[in-house]
């Protein structure tokens, strides 16, 4: 079964097609990052339009790359929420409406759900169940994945995600927009010893997290440091350091407890920040002394792509999910733990 996935719920045009046989066959990927920097974030409005204009070349692009015909595909799939309610109309409109013309189904994705399942890409993927760790501009979740589809909150961020903190720590020093790869890269460069940041939320039990405290400590140091306009370039990479490292540490602690808690034995991480390598390195070395794997997807499965949401569509396919009509309707907000088991995945 060949799968077309349509993922445009934020500011990346992603499109893939993905078959259950020989798996992913072709992706494309359209990045406004440039666009929406000058403003320091995105622009609801123009990253619909651009979506709008971008869609269909990609659409087009794939499907010569995989040397593939319209009347070979067997289903679309499409991000249909959480996102900007504008983005996702477009992906939404465009998926249903190719679907009717080529009379195949067209299935609605949940957007973080494709990030979850991005790291069972990889070969040798890790089988449910799972405790995951879902990192995004958007959300910080730590979820007990059961099943397709069964997912259990096990903490979750009080206020900014972990990919937010890092973009706002981002521009508080000037670095631009988006922040986590930016602040990411200086840090490689800052000296550890020189600021020590909190780890918010560990000194107590649970499994829930708080980025925007860190904010205000970041805040604090720019200013003690003479302001932002007067960082060195070493002040800004040992601000970055000590800013990486208290996030990275934040979520060592709470996926150790997570692991702990659940008894599970593997460790699935997902969404933008996961491309952190920092995160990753110390991930890998605090878990695997535990026993645990801890699986990732490639880099450019980390942050939002078509791959993911084709594949997602492709699973609950197989497991026999069906066309929900020819509705086109999003979901701005939508909790992923409003989605049910499907099928017998997992059990
Ligand atoms: O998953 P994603 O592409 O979009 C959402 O669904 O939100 O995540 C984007 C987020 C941004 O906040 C970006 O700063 C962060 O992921 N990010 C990183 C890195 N690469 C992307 N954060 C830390 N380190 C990175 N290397
Ligand atoms: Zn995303």
């Amino acid at each position: 079964m060949r799968v077309l996935g349509i993922e445009t719920s934020c500011d990346e045009t992603g499109i893939a097609l993905y078959d259950t046989d020989r798996g992913l066959l072709a992706e494309a990927l359209y990045s406004q990052v440039s666009m929406h920097a000058e403003y320091g974030g995105v622009v609801p409005e123009l990253a619909s339009r651009d979506h709008i204009r971008r869609l269909l070349p990609l659409l087009q692009q794939v499907l010569d790359d995989a040397g593939c015909t319209a009347g070979q595909i067997d289903a679309i799939a499409y991000t249909a929420g959480p996102g900007l309610a504008g983005a996702l109309l477009v992906g939404a409109a465009t998926a249903q409406s190719l679907a009717f013309a080529w009379d195949i189904p067209a299935l609605p994705v949940h957007h973080m759900e494709g990030h979850l399942l991005a790291p069972l890409l990889e070969e040798n993927p890790p089988a449910f169940p799972f405790v995951a760790l879902l990192v995004s501009g958007g959300h910080t979740m730590l979820l007990d994945a059961r099943g397709l589809g069964d997912y259990h909150l096990l903490g979750e961020s009080l206020d900014d995600a972990a990919g937010e903190a890092f973009d706002k720590a981002a521009k508080m020093m000037g670095l631009g927009y988006p922040g986590g790869p930016r602040i990411s890269a200086l840090a490689q460069q800052g000296d550890p010893a020189r600021f020590t940041f909190p780890r918010p939320m560990t000194d107590r039990p649970g499994l829930d997290f708080s980025f925007s405290g860190l904010k205000t400590y970041c805040l604090n140091t720019i200013a003690a440091c003479g302001g932002k306009d007067a960082l060195s370039e070493q002040d800004r990479a040992d601000i970055a350091r000590a800013f990486e490292t208290a996030v990275v540490e934040t979520l060592v602690i709470k996926c150790r407890r997570a692991m702990q808690e659940t008894g599970h034995t593997t460790l699935v991480m997902a969404g933008g920040v996961s491309a952190n390598t920092h995160l990753r390195a110390r991930l890998n070395e605090a878990l695997g002394k535990q026993g645990v794997r801890v699986c990732y997807p490639r880099h450019d499965l980390c942050t939002d792509n078509g791959a993911m949401i084709a594949y997602a569509g492709a699973l609950r396919l197989l497991a026999g999910e069906r066309h929900p009509g020819l509705g086109i309707s999003v979901r701005a907000r939508w909790p992923l733990m409003e989605l049910v088991p499907v099928g017998g995945i997992g059990e």
